[in-house]
């Protein structure tokens, strides 16, 4: 039988890797290439390759990514680029044939004040989160593109193409500069910097109250992979044409205090943790509702202080 041929877009990113790392093990005929050798902003050279690769499978893993303050500063560069790497990808490949895509959003897609944990069919309901509200406009065009290619195409070109919204990830990969970074990484660096340069304490943003659920990255790989992989009418059996993407949450949630706590631990910082009050807390809570992907049958198998570990080892062996 011929191998599956998978392009992930994006396999230099923490998400790609992860997926990249996992397929390499079930011996698929991969390809990948840099951003220097494709940009995937510029439409000829993302329709030049593909229309000479046509895979059969695609992760579309590639995003311009960042936290708050990144969001808030280029609301530009993340429309823009987010709209063109994503489009690019789906219409070329349409062109090109190819039948399966996999669309990597993420869980600001969703409104400010969606009830929690957050549905899938929450999306579009009210108003989005300011600070990244063009990242997410990006991301639910992305999603509404696979959606709208399905409708339009599914019967005439047998295509399928999907999307998942990962909960807050974290692992092997990170970003760790002060603009790219999420909590996590930006609370390991935080404290192993306060670690070897002996400080008394360290200051988090805020009260610590707030909740956050987090998933190890491999984990979304493994999701990944099996939602691009599920038959049709069992993937169509837990979503609908309108709404076919699919929350990956892992279900754990904790404080930023008690994840400053932990990293505390894992980082042996002996100092004292402080909260600056004047600082924001950003959303009180953001859980997904992950009922349709634990349904599937998928179900993380790395537990956080594992996860945490890991990544703090590979923090260390890159820093
Ligand atoms: N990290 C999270 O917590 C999280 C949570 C939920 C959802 N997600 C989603 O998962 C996806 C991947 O995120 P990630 O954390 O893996 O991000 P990442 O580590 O920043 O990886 C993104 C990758 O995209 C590539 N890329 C960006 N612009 C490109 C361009 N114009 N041409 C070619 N390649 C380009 C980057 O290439 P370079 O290496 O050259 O920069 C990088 O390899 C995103 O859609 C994100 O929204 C992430």
């Amino acid at each position: 039988m011929d191998k599956t041929k998978i392009y992930i877009a994006g396999h230099n990113g923490m998400v790609g890797n992860a997926i990249l790392r996992i397929l390499k093990k079930k011996k698929n005929y991969i390809i990948t290439k840099s951003r220097k050798d494709l940009d995937l902003t510029n439409q000829i050279e993302v329709k030049k390759f593909l229309n000479k690769e046509r895979p059969d499978q695609i992760y579309i893993a590639a995003a311009k990514v960042g936290g708050i303050l990144a969001n808030s500063t280029f609301p530009a560069e993340f429309i823009y680029e987010n709209l063109m790497i994503e489009s690019n990808i789906i219409h070329n490949a349409f062109i090109s044939g190819v039948k399966k895509i996999l669309f990597l959003g993420s869980s600001c897609i969703y409104p400010k004040f969606s009830p929690q944990p957050i549905k899938e069919r929450e999306l579009l309901n009210s108003k989005l989160e300011p600070t990244n509200e063009a990242y997410a406009i990006a991301k639910i065009a992305g999603i509404k593109l696979c959606e709208s290619y399905n409708r339009q195409y599914a019967k005439s070109h047998g295509i399928d193409y999907r999307s998942v919204m990962p909960t807050n990830l974290y692992g092997v990969g990170d970003h760790y500069d002060a603009q790219n970074s999420h909590v996590i990484p930006s609370l390991i660096k935080k404290f192993h910097e306060a670690k070897i340069n002996k400080k008394s304490k360290v200051i988090i943003w805020g009260t610590g109250t707030p909740k956050r659920e987090f998933l190890y990255v491999d984990d979304l790989a493994r999701a990944c992979i099996l939602i691009m992989n599920l038959n049709k009418k069992k993937f169509y059996k837990k979503t609908d044409m309108n709404y076919n993407h699919i929350n990956v949450g892992s279900g754990y949630e904790l404080s930023i205090k008690n994840l400053a706590k932990k990293i505390k631990n894992i980082t042996s910082f002996s100092g004292q943790i402080e909260f600056d009050h004047e600082k924001p807390d950003g959303m009180k809570r953001k859980k997904l509702d992950s009922k349709r992907i634990f349904n599937l049958g998928w179900k993380p198998k790395i537990d956080f202080e594992t996860g945490l570990k890991k990544t703090y080892d590979d923090f260390k062996k890159n820093y």
